[in-house]
């Protein structure tokens, strides 16, 4: 099969074209046909070798899959050769979805759900499944409480802002201004513009100084240590983000604050949870752009630049079947197919 290799640390183009043997599932494993993946920054993160220390070489990277499945190993009663299936793969284990195959076991493989294309679930598994932890398992959103998303264009807080408003919350996000409309759009009830604005000051203004109920963190810098200036009694802060410098949480004491450090994690369970709402309309992850696996360079160069125009997701395209015309309806921009 083909895959993109990377066989030393580096820029975008130190991925290799290149063939390798297709995977054989063993026992309680399903052999996936990939026919789309996605770009999330771990991606970036590990193709440079910020976790070189668990990530051997050569390795093929890349977390989401969306495809069919292809032939299933001893033991497999959950899924059958033909089932469209999606899932985020286990993390640093060598075996990404940058390939036309992939391996994985049958506890942490969702069914696809019908409404999305592939390049769109493919697009949902990694983002929305740490979102979807976020807001539920660590924050407990609860109807009618409010919240603040950083980062509501990104590939996480797009998403967020939907499952937000799907628990019923009122919604603040930061955004730059040509991003209003496109978190309004997702449902964000109050957009901050984070260069013109200071979002604890805006907060503040917006709630009377009372706070908001939870601030989920997508982009890091000092946003544990300012925090509690944004946050009402009670109330929870939850991080996706590496921690690098240190910060005083004094303020988050007289808040009776807690804060929760999220790393996502792969099941079954989660997946058919997001399926709910997609069904149900409430959630849909926005494609801002598609790559083709050979352009998977480019696609990461572009993810990795500041303020790259994008809004949502880079999907890369592993399938012919994936071509612009299957997807015209939900994509943005196409590349290299
Ligand atoms: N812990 C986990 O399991 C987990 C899972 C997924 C992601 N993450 C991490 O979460 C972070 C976000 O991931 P992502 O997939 O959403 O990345 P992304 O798609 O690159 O989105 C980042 C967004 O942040 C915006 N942004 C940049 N600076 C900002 C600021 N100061 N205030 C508000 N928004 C700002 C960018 O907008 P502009 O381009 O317009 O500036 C962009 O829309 C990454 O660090 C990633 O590694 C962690």
């Amino acid at each position: 099969m083909k895959a993109m290799i990377l066989n030393s640390f580096g820029g975008p183009d130190s991925f290799e074209l290149s063939d390798v043997p297709r995977p054989v599932p063993g026992a309680g494993q399903v052999l996936v046909q990939v026919y789309a993946t996605s770009i999330n920054p771990l991606d970036y993160q590990v193709r440079r070798g910020d976790y070189a220390d668990l990530v051997a070489l050569p390795t093929i990277s890349g977390h989401d899959v969306s495809g069919v499945v292809a032939e299933v190993g001893p033991g497999v009663t959950a899924f059958a050769p033909g089932d469209e299936v999606w899932y985020t793969t286990q993390i640093f284990d060598g075996s990404g979805s940058y390939a036309e195959y992939h391996v994985a076991s049958q506890n942490i493989i969702g069914k696809k759900p019908s409404a999305l294309s592939h390049l769109e679930a493919a697009s949902l598994s990694l983002a929305g499944g740490t979102a979807w932890e976020a807001l539920t398992v660590r924050a407990s959103l609860k109807v009618g409480e409010s919240i603040l998303i950083h980062g509501g264009a990104g590939g996480v807080g797009h998403l967020a802002i939907q499952l937000a408003k799907a628990i019923g919350a009122r919604v603040f996000t930061t955004v730059r201004e040509t991003n209003f409309e496109f978190a309004r759009s997702m449902g964000a009830d109050v957009v901050i513009d984070y260069e013109k604005e200071d979002y604890v000051e805006a907060i503040n203004r917006e709630t009377d100084g009372r706070g908001v109920d939870v601030i989920f963190d997508t982009i890091g810098g000092d946003t544990l240590s300012r925090s509690p200036d944004a946050l009402a009694q009670l109330g929870r802060v939850v991080s996706i983000v590496d921690i690098t410098q240190p910060q005083n949480l004094i303020q988050a004491w007289g808040k009776n604050a807690s804060y929760h450090f999220v790393f996502t994690r792969q099941n079954r369970g989660k997946l058919d949870e997001l399926s709910v709402l997609i069904e149900r309309g409430q959630l849909r992850p926005h494609v801002g752009a598609v790559y083709s696996l050979q352009d998977l360079g480019l696609a990461h160069a572009r993810l990795e630049s500041p303020n790259n125009g994008l809004r949502g997701k880079i999907a890369i395209a592993v399938t012919p079947s994936q071509q612009p015309t299957a997807v015209a309806s939900t994509a943005g921009e196409q590349h290299g197919l």
